[in-house]
């Protein structure tokens, strides 16, 4: 057996939409993996899909990463040697009144995971942020990962600040940790693993189609080249690569990559790509305010992560839309 068959990697949230990738991914190269995960937004039916996908029984362990006992007992139990970490609360909106137990779940857990974690032998820690740590850039060329963090949203602070922790845990000798910025994560590797949030965009344009209401696009006044908003929507299966690149890396890595596709679409653009894809060209749009504190534009500069990494991603917009519609 290779060494790195005998790691075993935990992955924190491996029950959601972006964990559940992750962990078919790793699973698909052959690596040891549990599930840590407390079912609060993550579906047990996702890991039965990957349980049935790879013929095999999951390591599951249903708790919260502010469990201090569990989180040890498993760390022990399973002799994990590295961590995915993407449980966190993820809502923009609801972080706005809700600030306190955003900084406790996406910051404080994390800052206690990664002493816990030193203290039992993880080398190898991978972090979820987000490319709200950038906030509202107030020039429109890409996010560079040395350029300026300035969040507008305790979610974004709350990540920033773990970023910190996860920067602290990589510098001792031995250890090998990043923080990825990931951007507008669409797009699915099955359907049994979708998103199912009501939060975000692509999940908002099907649900509304399935349930022929309209979709609303917030703001039509933008400076851009249609007056919406522009993002970098970046496939959830890309974000798995990465995490399986990080995974088998032997070298220290940065300690912050963007994940994107370093190319801008606006909503319109998506919208009308999601609406021819999924056979619907007559569905009603509607325009209405821009929500406050969305930025014009946000899309990541991938100079980083490709040249110093060696990572790109594979998948286009199309492809993404194509694997969800
Ligand atoms: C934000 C966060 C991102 C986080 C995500 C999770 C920032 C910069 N980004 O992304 O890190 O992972 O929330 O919630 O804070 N839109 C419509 N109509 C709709 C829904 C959305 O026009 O019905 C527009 C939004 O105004 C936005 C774009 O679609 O311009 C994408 O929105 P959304 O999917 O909510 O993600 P972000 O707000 O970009």
């Amino acid at each position: 057996m290779s060494a790195s068959n005998n790691q075993c990697w935990l992955i924190t949230g491996g029950a959601g939409y972006i964990g559940s990738h992750i962990a078919d991914e790793f699973l698909t190269a052959g690596k040891n993996i549990v599930i840590y995960d407390s079912l609060y937004k993550g579906l047990k039916s996702r890991i039965d899909y990957l349980s049935k996908m790879h013929n095999t029984t999951i390591n599951f362990i249903e708790a919260d990463i502010r469990d201090e006992a569990a989180f040890t007992a498993a760390l022990k139990d399973f002799k994990v040697t590295g961590i995915v970490h993407t449980a966190a609360l993820k809502s923009v909106e609801e972080s706005m009144s809700k600030r306190d137990e955003y900084l406790e779940v996406n910051y404080h857990a994390t800052k206690r995971m990664l002493e816990i974690a030193k203290k039992h032998g993880v080398t190898h820690f991978i972090f979820s942020s987000t490319a709200a740590v950038y906030g509202n850039p107030s020039s429109f060329t890409a996010c560079e990962e040395a350029g300026p963090t300035n969040p507008i949203n305790p979610y974004g602070e709350s990540k920033l600040l773990a970023e910190a922790e996860v920067s602290n845990f990589a510098s001792v000798v031995g250890n090998i940790a990043t923080s990825f910025r990931f951007f507008n994560v669409i797009g699915t590797g099955n359907p049994e693993l979708l998103d199912n949030s009501t939060s975000n965009l692509v999940p908002i344009i099907q649900e509304k189609l399935k349930s022929h209401l309209p979709i609303t696009i917030f703001g039509s006044g933008y400076p851009t080249p249609d007056g919406t908003c522009i993002r970098d929507y970046v496939d959830v299966r890309d974000i798995a690569t990465a995490h399986l690149l990080a995974a088998n890396s032997n070298k220290q890595l940065p300690s912050a990559m963007n994940i994107g596709t370093g190319h801008g679409a606006s909503v319109k653009e998506v919208i009308d790509l999601a609406l021819q894809i999924a056979g619907e060209p007559n569905a009603q749009v509607l325009t209405a305010d821009g929500r406050s504190g969305d930025p014009a534009i946000l899309f990541a500069s991938v100079d980083l992560v490709e040249n110093s990494f060696g990572f790109k991603c594979r998948y286009s917009l199309e492809n993404s839309l194509r694997s969800v519609f």
